[in-house]
């Protein structure tokens, strides 16, 4: 009885995975390896669920996984560098000309994914059941969806914004939430200037984005789609879902339509890898607790080793994970080790570590506030702050530190505050609690939506009647402009006619 209601499960477990095992296409050519690392499990999670995963990528798997295939865009890798340099602080301090140079990259990423020569195979001889892609500059490939006939799904790296927004017809209350390039300088209740420079920077934005970006990315589109049966203004509203890394606790609550759904914290393992003997004897030695470094960049001599002065001072092993170790002329605490090639979350999932320091990367943010951790920005040698929106600080889990702020006392004042202090731990574990405290982990929920779409081919019941509405049926504006005209002839007719009726009675007299 027991073996034979054991292989009917067993049976039926096969015939779920057979039934619904689609080919997926995910599309993510942006060369930067944080966006990646937010998708990568989940598009490994497909994979284990017997779908056939192909993933257009910079960062092929190094160990052969099944159900799952690499494309990689070589000569993406070269922009690479180039992209470096550029980071939403730039764009923010020099907005419209940085924009245009990462056009011209956007220009070229996609170019060279439509003439990658496994990607002409890809687009001849397979055919795809959902597509799954970033959507930040990747304007072209909306065209996808109907030269494979296959539902999209897009992905945001962060949370959402306009260009995105508009893909489902999600709305952006510009009362409230603070445009873009403004977030980091307005984190509080906006006033009416604010609300109108808001609102300004909109409407700036919009204007840039259809006149100046989209007949670019309508180039490539249409050079690359020539038999599309539509525009690309019109592939653009033909999303089924859109998956963000965001979530309240993160930003702050927001509304948005059905079929965009956060799911930030997806990238974080339910399950950590063991850690090697030599560190888990470590760690098992610290009784003062570990501040775990992912400080993986160039660091000048005078700041590595101001750094390490004032880590020194402190009682906790201090773990930091880093290839820059091999500088033999720096004088090392003895508590200070340098570690490479231990799993992030191994460590970060541990009780005793009692701070992260990172460069403020927004996934470590997120692993800060999962982990329910305290956790220190350092600002990047090449002048780039990674939290250039002050997460961390409107957050309340930890500081972030400015370059000018990289001195001695402030370093060693800031981690006593961190350290000795109760209430950045109190903070952390507070959030961490919210931000944990959910119906369905993250990559579980994201997975329920992409099988949902895939159940109901493409969930076309999902979208809403707003997605085909221009911007001033959208907002009725049309409606406000005809309501405000015809409000100023009423008042204009009674001022005449009751003008004319004086005038009437006096003439009368
Ligand atoms: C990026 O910036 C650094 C320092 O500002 C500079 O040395 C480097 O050449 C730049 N790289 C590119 C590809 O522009
Ligand atoms: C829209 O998506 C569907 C799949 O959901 C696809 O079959 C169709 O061709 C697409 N149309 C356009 C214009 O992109
Ligand atoms: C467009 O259609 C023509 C005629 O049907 C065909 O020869 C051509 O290969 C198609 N081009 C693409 C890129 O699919
Ligand atoms: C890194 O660690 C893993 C498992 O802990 C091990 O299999 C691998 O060989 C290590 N790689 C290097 C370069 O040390
Ligand atoms: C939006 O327009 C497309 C094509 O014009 C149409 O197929 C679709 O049903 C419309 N969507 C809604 C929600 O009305």
């Amino acid at each position: 009885m027991y073996f034979a209601s054991l292989s009917l499960v067993l049976i039926s477990a096969q015939l779920l995975t057979t039934i619904n095992a689609a080919h997926i296409l995910g599309i993510f050519a942006f060369p930067g390896k944080g966006p990646y690392s937010f998708v990568e499990p989940l598009l490994k999670e497909l994979a284990l669920r017997g779908h056939h995963v192909t993933s257009i990528t910079n960062y092929p798997q190094s160990k052969p996984v099944k159900n799952f295939r690499d494309i990689v865009i070589e000569k993406n890798q070269h922009l690479f560098d180039e992209f470096k340099n550029f980071s939403i602080e730039t764009i923010g301090s020099n907005h419209f000309e940085t924009l245009g140079t990462f056009y011209n990259k956007a220009y070229e990423m996609s170019h060279n994914v439509f003439t990658n020569e496994a990607v002409r195979k890809l687009r001849q001889t397979e055919s795809f059941d959902l597509i799954i892609m970033d959507v930040l500059f990747t304007e072209s490939f909306y065209g996808f969806g109907e030269d494979f006939g296959a539902p999209m799904v897009a992905i945001s790296p962060w949370g959402t914004m306009t260009s995105i927004d508009e893909l489902v017809g999600n709305t952006t209350p510009l009362s409230y939430i603070p445009n873009m390039i403004m977030l980091r300088h307005y984190n509080q209740n906006m006033n009416f200037w604010r609300r109108s420079l808001n609102v300004a920077v909109y409407i700036l934005e919009r204007i840039h984005y259809y006149y100046t970006y989209m007949p670019m990315q309508r180039k490539i589109y249409e050079q690359h789609f020539p038999n599309a049966s539509k525009s690309i203004t019109e592939a653009q509203k033909n999303f089924s879902l859109v998956l963000l890394n965001d979530h309240f606790v993160l930003t702050t609550p927001r509304p948005y339509v059905p079929n965009m759904i956060e799911v930030a914290g997806m990238h974080i393992p339910s399950q950590v890898e063991p850690l090697a003997e030599d560190i888990k004897r470590m760690l098992h030695e610290a009784q003062q607790g570990v501040i775990y470094i992912t400080v993986n960049s160039f660091l000048p001599q005078y700041i590595f080793q101001m750094v390490l002065n004032v880590l020194g001072n402190f009682d906790q092993l201090v773990l930091w994970n880093t290839q820059y170790h091999t500088l033999h002329t720096l004088q090392i605490p003895p508590n200070v080790h340098f570690i490479s090639n231990v799993s992030h979350h191994s460590l970060l999932s541990l009780p005793n570590i009692h701070l992260l320091i990172t460069h403020g990367e927004y996934l470590c943010i997120v692993e800060s506030i999962h982990y329910g951790i305290p956790i220190l920005s350092l600002p990047r040698f090449d002048g780039l702050n990674e939290d250039y929106v002050n997460n961390v600080k409107k957050i309340g889990n930890g500081i972030s530190l400015s370059w000018d702020q990289m001195r001695e006392r402030i370093l060693s004042k800031t981690l006593n505050d961190l350290l000795a202090t109760d209430r950045y731990r109190r903070e952390a574990k507070l959030k961490s609690k919210q931000f944990r405290d959910q119906q369905n982990p993250p990559l579980e929920r994201a997975i329920y939506w992409i099988e949902y779409v895939l159940r109901f081919q493409g969930a076309h019941h999902l979208r809403n009647l707003g997605q085909n509405l221009t911007i001033w049926e959208f907002y009725n504006l049309d409606v406000f402009l005809y309501l405000s005209l015809a409000l100023i002839v009423f008042v204009w007719f009674s001022y005449m006619s009751l003008n004319l009726m004086l005038k009437l009675i006096m003439n009368a007299k």
